[in-house]
């Protein structure tokens, strides 16, 4: 099995910490995410990556120079401009030369799900794609996808307006497909699977779809980021996580609970860390409280802070002594590039 893993959006939704690394690229208790997303498919039998870049290559590069990652081969394609999803799975695929079968993932999903499961399924039923599906609380944010009882879909609803999706069951951003799914993607252009080609293979009846109950979450935005971790340290993915860092010195008289925090991170005296994440180097000064929220590499956080309710702290940042903030970005998206 070949993979083909999208990892060049821009992250917008987790800015201010994706203005100094691609999502994918973010710690996750002491690996990045990426590195788990390969090392999960490399222990269900995945032999190459292909990593479709477009945002920021020159950090994965850097990362992960001699061609592999968690012990799987890996190869690059980069874009030479934004694809889309679509555009993006064919760009890389071209490039790495895939002639036959393979499998296409979305880089910010963390999961559980067996793809050599959904492999097997998909040659039981002959079709030219198989889409890997989960189930949400609010499908509105995912792709939707109403199966047929020989697990056919029926249809494709990217993102539907809040209480009209006709199922909970979603596109869980796994794929396996048929080399011959590339040619409904004009070469070079930009193209979305979810909106173009897989509506596309719906009409030709050729779409089918697994419904898997396995762990899933998708972790693009400041809240399920969290989320990803805190269900590290719950232990819902088998094994528990170390929640602090061997490197980072936390002081006797701090209180840290359910919270990540990452190598090199100093925490004073006084401090209070509740379900949150402190990535690595960072700083936390005396009598701070940091509640659901979470600080990027390196930034310091002044005395008595209190920052609550998903502040996220971009990587390098300082935040002045005092400063009180629920759901605050630092810095504020004023500061943002367009
Ligand atoms: N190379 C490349 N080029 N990658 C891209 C591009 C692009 O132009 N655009 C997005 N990506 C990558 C992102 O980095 C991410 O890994 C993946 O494609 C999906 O993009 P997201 O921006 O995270 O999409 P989403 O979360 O809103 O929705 C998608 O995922 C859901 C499940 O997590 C859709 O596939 C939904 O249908 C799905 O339910
Ligand atoms: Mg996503």
């Amino acid at each position: 099995m070949k993979a083909v893993i999208l990892v060049g959006g821009f992250g917008t939704r987790l800015r201010p910490l994706t203005l100094s690394v691609p999502k994918q690229m973010l710690p996750m208790g002491g690996v990045t995410m990426l590195q788990r997303v390969v090392e999960h498919l490399g222990g269900l039998g995945v032999e190459e990556v292909v990593l479709s870049l477009g945002y920021q290559p020159e950090v994965f590069l850097k990362e992960f120079p001699d061609g592999e990652i968690a012990g799987v081969p890996v190869r690059y394609a980069v874009e030479p401009e934004p694809l889309d999803t679509g555009g993006a799975i064919a760009f890389a695929a071209r490039h790495a030369g895939i002639d036959s079968t393979f499998l296409a993932l979305n880089g910010d999903v963390l999961t559980d799900l067996d793809v050599a499961q959904l492999w097997a399924f998909h040659r039981s039923t002959g079709g030219a794609a198989t889409i890997a599906l989960t189930e949400v609380e609010d499908p509105s944010r995912y792709g939707v996808v109403p199966l047929a009882a020989d697990g056919r879909v029926e249809a494709f609803i990217e993102k539907p307006e809040p209480g009209t999706a006709p199922t909970h069951w979603v596109n869980a951003g796994t794929y396996v497909l048929e080399p011959d799914v590339l040619d409904l993607v004009p070469d070079g252009a930009r193209c979305s699977i979810e909106r173009e080609v897989f509506p596309a293979l719906v009409a030709q009846r050729r779409l089918f779809g697994l419904q898997a109950s396995a762990y899933w979450i998708d972790a693009g935005t400041p809240e399920a980021y969290l989320q990803a971790h805190l269900d590290m340290l719950d232990g819902l993915r088998g094994s528990f996580e170390p929640a602090v860092s061997d490197s980072a010195r936390v002081d006797a008289g701090a209180m840290l609970k359910r919270s990540m925090v990452g190598a090199g991170a100093t925490v004073a005296v006084g401090v209070r860390v509740v379900d949150s994440v402190v990535m690595a180097g960072a700083r936390i000064s005396a009598g701070a409280s940091i509640t659901r929220s979470i600080i990027g590499a390196r930034a310091v956080i002044g005395e008595g802070c209190e920052l609550s309710e998903l502040s996220v702290v971009g990587f390098d940042e300082d935040v002045p002594a005092g400063t009180v903030e629920a759901g605050g970005h630092f810095p504020p998206p004023t500061e943002w590039p367009a």
